[in-house]
Formats: C-alpha cells, sequence, structure tokens
C-alpha cells in the first residue's frame, strides 16, 4: 500500500503596521524587518500605496500636492486597485511562500483614512475590502498611536529635512488626522485580538521595544 502523506498547507504570517502620518512607522518598520532578519527569518517587507509599479504610480498621484482635488470615493477607488495589484504580485505569493510579510500600513489605513479621515463611513470601505482582500488579512496590527499634533510636528520636520513640500495627507491638518486616529483606535476596540495599539510618545527604542516583544510572543504562539 502507498502512503501519500499530506501537506499541511504553508502559509506565512501577515504583520502591518498602521497609525497616522508622522507615528515613526516606517522608522519602526526598517527596525522590525532588521530584527526578523537578522533572526533567520524570510521577511517580504514592503508598503502601502505602493509596493508595486502600480502602486507606486498611483502613490504619486495619492500624495502629491498638485493633484488638487480628488474625490473620496476615487481616492478609495485608486488605493484598493493598488491594493489589488499588491496582493497579486507581492503579498499572497510570499505568504504562499511561507514568508513573514511586514507591510507598512494596508487595509486598515483606508477605513481610518478614508472611512473615518474622508467620512466615507465604513461601508464602502468593506465592500472594497470583501472584494479586493477577500480572506487575505492581516493576521496581527500594530497601531502607532500619538497626538495627531505632535505626530504633524514630527512629519513636518521630516518633510523640511526632505526639503520637499507637504503632501496631500499632511496637509489636511489636525482635525482630519484627528478623525483617522479615532478609526484606528475603533478598529482596534473592535478586534483587540489582531490590533494590538502602542503609545508613540516615547523614545524610538522604547516604542521598538514593545513591538519586538509584540511580534516575538505572536511569533512563539503560532509555533506551538
Ligand atoms: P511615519 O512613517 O509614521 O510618517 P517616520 O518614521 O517617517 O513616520 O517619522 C517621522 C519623523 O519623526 C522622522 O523625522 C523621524 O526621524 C521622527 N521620529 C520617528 N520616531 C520618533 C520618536 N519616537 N520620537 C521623536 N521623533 C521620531
Ligand atoms: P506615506 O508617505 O506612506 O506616509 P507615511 O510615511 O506617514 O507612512 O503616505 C501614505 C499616505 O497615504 C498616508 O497619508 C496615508 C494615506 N493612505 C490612505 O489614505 N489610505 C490607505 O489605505 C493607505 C494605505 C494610505
Amino acid at each position: 500500500m502507498t502512503r501519500t502523506r499530506k501537506h499541511a498547507v504553508r502559509r506565512g504570517i501577515f504583520i502591518t503596521l498602521e497609525g497616522i502620518d508622522g507615528t515613526g512607522k516606517s522608522t519602526q518598520f526598517r527596525m522590525l524587518v532588521q530584527h526578523l532578519r537578522r533572526g533567520g527569518r524570510a521577511v517580504c517587507a514592503t508598503r502601502e500605496p505602493g509596493g508595486t509599479r502600480v502602486g507606486e504610480k498611483v502613490r504619486a498621484i495619492l500624495l502629491a500636492s498638485r493633484t488638487g482635488k480628488l474625490a473620496s470615493l476615487a481616492e478609495l477607488a485608486l488605493i484598493y486597485a493598488a491594493r489589488a495589484q499588491h496582493l497579486e504580485e507581492v503579498v499572497r505569493p510570499a505568504l504562499g511562500r511561507g514568508e513573514i510579510v511586514v507591510s507598512d500600513r494596508f487595509n486598515d489605513a483606508s477605513f481610518a483614512y478614508q472611512g473615518f479621515g474622508r467620512e466615507l463611513g465604513v461601508g464602502p470601505v468593506r465592500a472594497f475590502d470583501r472584494v479586493v482582500c477577500g480572506s487575505t488579512q492581516p493576521d496581527l496590527t500594530i497601531v502607532l498611536d500619538l497626538d495627531p499634533r505632535i505626530a504633524l510636528a514630527r512629519a513636518q520636520g521630516r518633510e523640511v529635512r526632505r526639503n520637499s513640500t507637504r503632501g496631500r495627507f499632511e496637509s489636511q491638518g489636525v482635525r482630519f488626522h484627528a478623525r483617522v486616529r479615532r478609526g484606528y483606535l475603533a478598529i482596534a476596540r473592535e478586534e483587540p485580538r489582531r490590533v494590538k495599539v502602542i503609545d508613540a510618545d516615547r523614545s524610538v527604542a522604547d516604542i521598538q521595544h514593545e513591538i519586538r516583544c509584540i511580534v516575538n510572543e505572536f511569533l512563539a504562539r503560532r509555533r506551538r
């Protein structure tokens, strides 16, 4: 009798980093990716909007101040177009290879920015999300939480250092970002097992330490 061995379908792990502009996400993202790679993990490091050639083009439209007024639903549709490409080209293949995918922003950003910030509500975002992301949802999401006044000051400082002008989102101001922040906190309240909120009003090292603790614990639990 031939014995057939059943191979469990190996699936990677999907981790996302979220927060309003200027919370220090990109800084923490780079450090987390480095930490995981040094630990011998296969990591796919990516970001949204972007992560693919098509996505980077969409990102340029979304972020350029010269794009001017973009209808909120057009913005949402562009973001989900980029996300569909990103999922097909980058995220799903990497998860299929069993890698840890770490993304600097993903679908929670659409709920927070378009649903709450642009006040589209969660209905339209959910509809796009169901079609585009389906069952490919983050396993663990870390939200960096910070007062929008501090976050925007940080983001503006960065733009000055880079000698670039403020983008469409940063120029939305404190009230917009306060709504986005409320959006992230609402998501975290709804899904406390997946979404972990971290106080970002601390040193880079302290924040990174907490992120690593959360990620390490999550990975250890998954191995059991
Ligand atoms: P994001 O990706 O969330 O917009 P960045 O990582 O680009 O944020 O950080 C925005 C700016 O704030 C950068 O100039 C960065 O050096 C600075 N920064 C990042 N983390 C901290 C922190 N914990 N405290 C003070 N400044 C920070
Ligand atoms: P980015 O330069 O990545 O900002 P940061 O460096 O702060 O991460 O700009 C991405 C912008 O796009 C950011 O302001 C948030 C916005 N965005 C949305 O509005 N909806 C989304 O779904 C995503 C992924 C991003």
